[in-house]
């Protein structure tokens, strides 16, 4: 499936929740950085699954626990070729980002001791924080933050001076949620090697924007969401090294991760089974295969450049707009504008927005700091996707003058 990414109806027509109306307006979704819309295609999958092979992965001789079987491993592969690993087995389905850092951290509190230290960055979702700080409390590690910058960029000279060879690891995550900053992951990754530190890449926000290349990255555990890149809630990847995700302990006992069980002794199945305990969330795997399918057929260039355009149209037009504040100016940036209005509190501005059918979010964004960094409640955050267009940004321009002139 090749699309002329401006056919930008023909696109359109492919999700069919833009048909709708919210509030008795056509709807204007911009809260993709909060969770992408789903394709047909993709949902034609999952009622696929449903409809004609529904059964239990890896357990049955019968022929639908084959056909599921087979499914769930083609998308399996499919994520391998995407994200570049070597293997597939490097590939962890897990229910998402968060939970894949949970797996690594959980793994890490018998591999740590008291006064390692873990580096985290200023700008991080609370999901590549609290788990940490868990992980700290457990262990007796310090972690360290490295500091932001008023533009909403990385200190990386503060960040040099805080790797040694007490570092173990370090958490980043490729682009910032609140923000949309694209962080220098390929030098973050380097440095924290030269001291011997391992490097965890929250890579849910740059998933729908960026193909990241983990093997030419040189990353040692990156982590997705597939709800954020067009695919269903509850499913995502951890990408781990072989070697690496060979020395962690499993994260959860159960049926599937076990090579052998007596009364006396388990031994554990070999990766990726090891994490993967229980029934997992077959349909949504298989949709995230397909979900990768729909975007590799747009191509992720040609998504980079319509979504880059309505960046910089969006924020143009918020600057024309008097008392607007955008936080995060970095160079590189995802399609994310962050804003406030002078005086007024962000969520009565997203109130009156969603009156005229537009969706943002509005609030902390799970990622509080960032907010006490810049001494503010939280911001209005309108994150764009390839189906959008310039059209809903006037609209959304529109409605902004209408919410100022209601509310001051
Ligand atoms: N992490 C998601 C967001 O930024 C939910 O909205």
């Amino acid at each position: 499936m090749t699309y002329n990414p401006f056919d930008i109806t023909k696109i359109r027509a492919d999700f069919p929740i833009l048909k709708r109306e919210v509030n008795k307006k056509p709807l204007v979704y911009f809260d993709n950085a909060a969770t992408s819309q789903t394709p047909q295609a993709v949902i034609d999958v999952i009622a696929d699954y449903y409809s004609s092979y529904n059964a239990n992965i890896h357990r049955g001789v019968h022929s639908l626990s084959q056909e599921a079987t087979d499914a769930y491993e083609i998308a399996r592969q499919k994520i391998q070729q995407h994200f570049n690993a070597q293997k597939a087995h490097e590939i962890i389905l897990t229910s998402g980002t968060t939970h894949g850092i949970n797996i690594i951290a959980s793994g890490y509190a018998e591999l740590l001791k008291a006064n390692d230290e873990l580096l985290v960055s200023a700008m991080e979702h609370h999901s590549n924080i609290v788990p940490w700080q868990m992980l700290c409390e457990k262990t007796g590690a310090v972690l360290k933050v490295i500091p932001m910058t008023q533009k909403g960029t990385l200190d990386m000279t503060a960040y040099a001076s805080l790797l040694s060879d007490k570092t173990k690891l370090v958490f980043v995550n490729h682009v910032s949620n609140a923000l949309g900053t694209v962080n220098p992951i390929a030098s973050i990754i380097e440095q924290a090697h030269q001291v011997g530190a391992k490097v965890l890449i929250d890579g849910a926000q740059a998933a729908p924007h960026i193909k990241a290349d983990v093997q030419a990255l040189d990353v040692d555990y990156y982590v997705v969401s597939a709800h954020k890149l067009c695919g269903p809630t509850g499913v995502g990847m951890l990408y781990g090294k072989e070697d690496l995700l060979n020395t962690l302990p499993p994260y959860q006992g159960g049926g599937e991760m076990i090579a052998e069980v007596t009364f006396e002794k388990t031994t554990y199945a070999d990766l990726p089974h090891k994490f993967e305990a229980g029934t997992p969330n077959i349909a949504g795997g298989i949709a995230f295969g397909a979900a990768l399918d729909y975007m590799n057929g747009l191509g992720f260039e040609s998504i980079a450049t319509h979504e880059n355009e309505l960046l910089v149209y969006a924020t143009t037009a918020l600057k024309e707009i008097e008392g607007i504040q955008i936080y995060g100016e970095a160079a590189e940036k995802t399609a994310v504008v962050s804003f406030n209005v002078k005086g007024i509190h962000p969520y009565d501005v997203g109130s009156i927005l969603d009156k005229f059918g537009i969706a943002v979010r509005t609030g902390h964004h799970c990622a509080q700091p960032i907010m006490d960094y810049y001494q503010i409640p939280g911001t209005i955050r309108a994150s764009f996707s390839f189906y959008n267009t310039k059209e809903e940004i006037d609209r959304m321009i529109e409605a902004l003058h209408r919410a100022i002139q209601m509310l001051q």
